[in-house]
């Protein structure tokens, strides 16, 4: 069993939260007219707002408290000084090292690793200039065009979301595809209409073996060399060479795959696979925005490394991001945290931090092998916020549940259109408002009766039109989404995880429980296409409902 609930912060934030639960926002701010500036912390390009939180300045002690008593500094110092502080993997956690422009001495088991990076990065800016220039051609002489990047979770979703959020920054030299699915819709619909000479694939996969990701990658490759053959160009190997590379820290699995060696980008296994964007993983990034763009983004999460490593903790934004999710959700008990960004831009960021955050903290295992007696990470959810509000936002203003939500805004559209973005502003200015104030019954009365409506339908209305309000939220108000500030968000949202991590008394940094899933459906494929495997078999196997299906779907399969 976990022994945080012994410490005093903890036992005081439970009183806390006991008497918080009968305390509305309203009366917090009518309380402290100056709730905004105490609440709040920024750093260029991006202020957080954390004043609609159910916290006061006691509440905040207690949990600043809280991450003295789980020595969050020290866990930090650990992880910045290459500590193998994923227990159970036995491994570092250094995404810090990999973004770390001041490019500092860091050891990984008395091995300076900065030199690494450093190197791995220069091969990542030599391989961007020569696909990016044309001078790197494909198996007909054709500069390259499309990008086809594979992969999954961490090796996908952050890539992918960055993408996306800075397609206004990319020029016309390259377009860039994301497979992950092993579905053979998504990459049959993805090459249809591309031309393999000017196609590149990018095959991301820390382990190299994940199967989704191999497979995709093959039915690639025999795409590839087809069309080689058909070009009249027998020697396969040397086509496939020009148009495959390989991100992996497995490097011999990429070579066994056909991969030459110097089209493969080393990743390590100091770095976890969720946070590793960073690395070569990031390359369908750069290839897609230019190599001085990465750098940017590096530049924007260095800051906030910086930031982490050395501000006081009351205005440590990623800290005060932790403890107020560890509030809301071990002390306050509320279930979900929504993730509402109101940029365009940012669409694919609930998705990345699912991962980031669900992956991370989604155990109930501590550090020492016991179980938590207490509830940990939220479930992540979310989407644009302005297509939210159409459709799940009734539940957030109105449901008996309580759900937290960030709201990521920018000043400036990553593409301004006349009219539009005061317009969509507006929306988040007014809906972090709303789940804050509520509407009380007296209001709506007072409003119905102003226009006209007879008592007994008032009466009838009023009740369906209360809002309760005191549903709490966070707000990042950024200058603009652009490669430094949207590094920045990342690695906030990563420290956040961490620090989180160490307060829950949580190994952050392994992710046991999407294994047994892989296990199982790898012993599934073959039974499904061992003829001798019938029903009767499978029940010998599973259990009959998943016995029942297998074999109801070999059966449709093969009529
Ligand atoms: O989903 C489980 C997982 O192991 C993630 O942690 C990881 O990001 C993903 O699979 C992909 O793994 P790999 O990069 O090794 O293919």
């Amino acid at each position: 069993m976990s022994s945080r609930s012994t410490l005093p912060a903890w036992t005081a934030l439970q009183s806390l939260a006991a008497q918080q639960r009968e305390i509305h926002l309203n009366d917090l701010f009518s309380a402290d007219p100056s709730r905004f500036s105490t609440f709040s912390a920024e750093l260029p390009g991006v202020l957080f707002d954390y004043s609609k939180q159910r916290v006061d300045a006691n509440v905040m002690q207690s949990l600043l408290e809280l991450a003295e008593q789980c020595d969050v500094a020290a866990w930090r110092d650990k992880m910045f000084s290459g500590e193998h502080i994923n227990i159970t993997e036995d491994r570092a956690v250094l995404h810090v090292a990999l973004r770390d422009r001041a490019k500092r001495c860091i050891l990984v088991d008395g091995v300076d690793v900065s030199g690494e990076v450093s190197r791995e990065l220069a091969r990542m800016e030599a391989f961007v200039n020569a696909v990016r220039s044309g001078d790197w051609k494909g198996y007909s002489g054709e500069m390259i065009t499309d990008v086809v990047s594979i992969g999954i979770g961490g090796s996908h979703l952050g890539p992918q979301m960055v993408t996306e959020a800075l397609a206004a920054y990319a020029d016309e030299t390259l377009n860039v595809h994301y497979v992950s699915n092993v579905d053979g819709t998504q990459i049959a619909t993805t090459l249809n209409g591309l031309d393999p000479a000017t196609t590149l694939f990018v095959i991301s996969s820390k382990t190299f073996t994940t199967s989704e990701t191999m497979t995709n990658a093959r039915t690639a490759l025999a795409w590839l060399t087809a069309a080689a053959a058909e070009a009249g160009i027998s020697d396969s190997k040397s086509a496939a060479g020009k148009h495959f590379v390989a991100v992996s820290s497995n490097v011999a699995a990429a070579g066994e795959m056909g991969i030459e060696q110097d089209n493969i980008f080393s990743m390590w296994d100091w770095v976890g696979g969720r946070f590793s964007l960073w690395s070569a993983i990031g390359l369908p990034v750069a290839l897609y925005l230019g190599f001085e763009k990465f750098v940017e983004l590096l530049e924007g999460a260095h800051e906030v490394d910086e930031h982490f490593a050395s501000a006081d903790f009351a205005s440590n934004i990623p800290v005060l991001m932790a403890l107020l999710s560890v509030w809301n959700t071990t002390f306050m008990g509320f279930p979900a945290q929504a993730i509402l960004p109101y940029d365009q831009a940012m669409h694919r960021l609930p998705a990345y931090l699912q991962q980031a955050e669900m992956e991370s903290n989604g155990k109930f295992v501590v550090r020492d092998g016991g179980s938590v007696d207490y509830a940990t990470v939220p479930l992540i959810w979310g989407e644009v916020g302005i297509n939210g509000q159409h459709a799940f936002y009734q539940f957030l203003h109105q449901s008996p549940a309580i759900i937290p939500a960030d709201f990521i805004g920018s000043v400036r559209s990553s593409i301004e259109v006349d009219g539009h973005h005061d317009v969509l502003m507006s929306n988040y200015f007014a809906q972090s408002k709303a789940l804050m104030t509520g509407v009380s019954a007296a209001e709506i009365r007072a409003d119905l009766t102003a226009k006209g409506l007879s008592p007994e339908r008032i009466d009838e209305i009023v009740p369906h039109k209360v809002h309760q309000g005191n549903r709490p939220t966070s707000s990042f108000l950024l200058s603009r989404v652009e490669p430094r500030t949207l590094g920045m968000m990342i690695a906030l949202y990563e420290h956040k995880i961490f620090v989180q991590g160490v307060i829950l008394d949580i190994c952050s940094f392994d992710q046991w429980g999407v294994e047994l899933g892989k296990v199982i459906a790898k012993k599934i494929e073959a039974d499904i296409a061992a003829d001798s495997m019938g029903e009767a078999e499978l029940q010998q196997q599973y259990d009959v409902s998943t016995a029942g299906l297998m074999a109801r779907y070999k059966t449709m399969r093969r009529s």
